[in-house]
C-alpha cells in the first residue's frame, strides 16, 4: 500500500515540476512587461526552463552516459550564451536576437527530426496504455507535430541565419530577388514543403521528411534574402512568433506542457509584436515581405531626402546658444532616436540631464515606439545608462505635454518626428504616430547634417521658426553642451 502511495507520488513528481514551472514562467512573462521588474522576470523564467528539464529527467531517467551527455551540451550553450550577452554591442542586439530565434528553431526542428527518425515520444507511451484507438487519433496529432515542428523549425532557423547576415553586414540583398518571379519560387518551394506535410502524416520518416526539410529550409531563405535590411526588426519579430510555434509544436511531440505553453505564448506575443511595430511604421505586413527591398521604407535614400532635399530655412546654432537656452528653461524633454545609438552617446545624455535636474529642470525623455532599430531599443539603451524608469515617458503621454515643454532636443531622431506624417497625405509617413515635438517652445535637432532618416524623406520639422539644428555627432554635441553648462555654473549653485 505504501509502496503504491510512493509510486504514484513518483509518478506525479514530473507533472507537478512541470506544472510549477509553467506558472513560474507565465509569472516571468508577466513581469517582462514592465522594465523594472523585467530584469527579474527573466531569471523566473530562466529558473522555470531549468525546472521543465529536471522534470523531463526525472520523467525520462536516463542513462548515465546521457546524463554527461546533457551537462556538457547545458554547460556549453550556457557558456556561449554568456559570452555572446557579454560581448555583443546594444547596437548588434537585432542581430544576435536573430541568432537565438534561429536556435530556438533549431531545437525544434532536431527535436521533430530526432522522433521522426528514432521514435519515442511521451505521448507514444501514453497513448499505447489507452488502447489502440485513442492511438490512431494520438498518432496523428503526433505526426502533425513532426510535420509542424520541421516545416516551421527550418523556415525559423535559414530565415532567421539570413537575417542576422544582413543585418550583420555579412550579405545585401541580390538584385535578382526583387524580381516577381521570386514569388513562383518561393509559392512552389511552399507547395513541395506541403506535400512533404501531407506525406509525412502517412509515413513519419523516409522521403516525405527529407523533402519537407530541404523545401521548407530554401523557403526560409527565399522569404527573408529579397526583404531590405532595415525591415528586417519586423522580419526577426515574426520569425521569433515562429519559433514559438515551432517550439509548442515540439512540445506535443515531447508531451511537454511547459514547451506547448511557452511556444504559444512566444508565437502569439510575436504575432502582437509584430502588429505593433508595423503600425507604428506606417506599413502593412504584407508590404514589408512581399514589397521587396526597393520601395519606400527600405532603408534607402528614397523620396528625396538626401542632403539636397531643398530645405531654404535652416536656422543652425551653437552648444553655446543651446546651453543657454537649457540654462532657463523649466521643462526639458528630450528625443533618442537611431542616431544616439549609433554615437554611443547615452551616457553623456544621463550626465547632461542629471546636470539639468540639479538645476531645477523637470527632465523626461519621449519614447516613440519604434525609434531606432528594434522594440525596446530607447529603452534598453537609456536603462545602460542608468536613467530612471519613470523619466521615459511613452509617445501618448507625452504628446499632450508638448505645449507647455520649454525646450525639446532631438537626438539622431527623424522620421519619429517628423510632422508631415499629421499633415502631409502625400507623405510615405502620413498616418505613422509620430512625437508631436513641433509644439514645444523651442526645438533643437542634433544631428550630423540634413541627411534623411530610415525612411528617407525631408524633415518639415528641420525649417519650423521654433527649431534649431545643433550639427555634429550626438556624443560630441552632448559632451560639448556638458563643458558649456559647466561653464556656466549650471547645477552647482541649486545642488550646493
Ligand atoms: P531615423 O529616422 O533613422 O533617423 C536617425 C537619424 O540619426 C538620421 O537622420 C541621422 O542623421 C542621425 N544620426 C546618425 N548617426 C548619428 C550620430 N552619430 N550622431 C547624431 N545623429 C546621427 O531614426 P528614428 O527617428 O529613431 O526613427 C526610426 C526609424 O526606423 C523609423 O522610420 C522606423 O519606422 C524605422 N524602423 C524602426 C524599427 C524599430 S522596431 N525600432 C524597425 C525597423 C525600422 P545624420 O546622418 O544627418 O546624422
Amino acid at each position: 500500500m505504501e509502496a503504491t502511495l510512493m509510486d504514484t507520488i513518483s509518478g506525479l513528481l514530473p507533472y507537478a515540476v512541470d506544472l510549477v514551472a509553467v506558472l513560474l514562467l507565465a509569472l516571468g512573462i508577466k513581469g517582462l512587461a514592465k522594465v523594472r521588474s523585467a530584469r527579474s522576470a527573466n531569471g523566473l523564467a530562466a529558473l522555470a526552463l531549468g525546472l521543465a528539464v529536471l522534470g523531463l529527467l526525472i520523467e525520462l531517467q536516463p542513462p548515465l552516459l546521457a546524463w554527461l551527455g546533457i551537462a556538457v551540451g547545458a554547460a556549453a550553450g550556457g557558456l556561449a550564451g554568456l559570452l555572446t550577452a557579454r560581448r555583443v554591442p546594444m547596437t548588434a542586439m537585432p542581430q544576435t536576437v536573430a541568432l537565438f530565434n534561429g536556435s530556438g528553431g533549431m531545437a525544434s526542428l532536431l527535436v521533430g527530426l530526432g522522433v521522426a527518425l528514432y521514435g519515442g515520444t511521451a505521448g507514444a507511451a501514453g497513448a499505447e496504455a489507452l488502447g489502440g484507438e485513442v492511438l490512431v487519433g494520438t498518432a496523428l496529432v503526433e505526426r502533425l507535430s513532426i510535420a509542424i515542428s520541421v516545416f516551421v523549425g527550418a523556415i525559423t532557423v535559414t530565415g532567421s541565419l539570413v537575417a542576422m547576415a544582413k543585418l550583420q553586414g555579412w550579405i545585401d540583398t541580390p538584385a535578382w530577388t526583387q524580381s516577381r518571379s521570386r514569388h513562383g519560387v518561393n509559392i512552389a518551394l511552399a507547395v513541395a514543403a506541403l506535400v512533404g506535410v501531407g506525406a509525412l502524416l502517412g509515413d513519419p520518416g523516409g522521403s516525405p521528411l527529407w523533402l519537407l526539410l530541404v523545401a521548407s529550409s530554401l523557403l526560409g531563405v527565399g522569404v527573408t534574402l529579397p526583404i531590405g535590411g532595415a525591415d528586417m526588426p519586423v522580419v526577426i519579430s515574426l520569425l521569433n512568433s515562429y519559433s514559438g510555434v515551432a517550439a509548442a509544436a515540439a512540445g506535443f511531440v515531447v508531451g511537454s506542457q511547459l514547451l506547448i505553453v511557452a511556444g504559444a505564448m512566444v508565437g502569439a506575443a510575436g504575432l502582437i509584436l509584430t502588429q505593433v511595430m508595423c503600425t507604428a511604421m506606417n506599413r502593412s505586413l504584407l508590404n514589408v515581405l512581399f514589397g521587396g527591398a526597393l520601395g519606400a521604407g527600405a532603408g534607402g535614400k528614397v523620396g528625396g531626402g538626401g542632403d539636397e532635399a531643398g530645405y531654404t530655412r535652416i536656422t543652425s546654432c551653437s552648444p553655446e546658444e543651446c546651453a543657454l537656452a537649457l540654462e532657463c528653461a523649466e521643462r526639458v524633454v528630450f528625443v533618442p532616436g537611431y542616431g544616439l545609438a549609433v554615437a554611443q552617446a547615452q551616457h553623456a545624455l544621463s550626465e547632461l540631464a542629471k546636470l539639468l535636474q540639479a538645476n531645477g529642470t523637470e527632465v523626461s525623455y519621449a519614447i516613440h515606439p519604434v525609434a531606432g532599430r528594434m522594440p525596446g531599443h530607447m529603452n534598453v539603451l537609456l536603462a545602460e545608462a542608468d536613467v530612471p524608469y519613470e523619466q521615459l515617458v511613452e509617445m501618448d503621454t507625452i504628446n499632450p505635454e508638448f505645449p507647455r515643454t520649454d525646450v525639446v532636443i532631438v537626438l539622431g531622431a527623424n522620421d519619429v518626428v517628423n510632422p508631415d506624417a499629421k499633415t502631409d497625405s502625400s507623405s510615405p509617413l502620413y498616418g505613422m504616430p509620430v512625437l508631436e515635438v513641433d509644439q514645444a517652445r523651442q526645438v533643437f535637432v542634433v544631428k550630423r547634417s540634413l541627411g534623411a532618416g530610415y525612411a528617407g524623406i525631408r524633415n518639415a520639422l528641420f525649417e519650423l521658426p521654433q527649431t534649431a539644428m545643433l550639427f555634429g555627432d550626438a556624443k560630441a554635441v552632448l559632451n560639448g553642451l556638458l563643458s558649456e553648462l559647466r561653464e556656466l555654473g549650471v547645477g552647482r549653485v541649486k545642488a550646493a
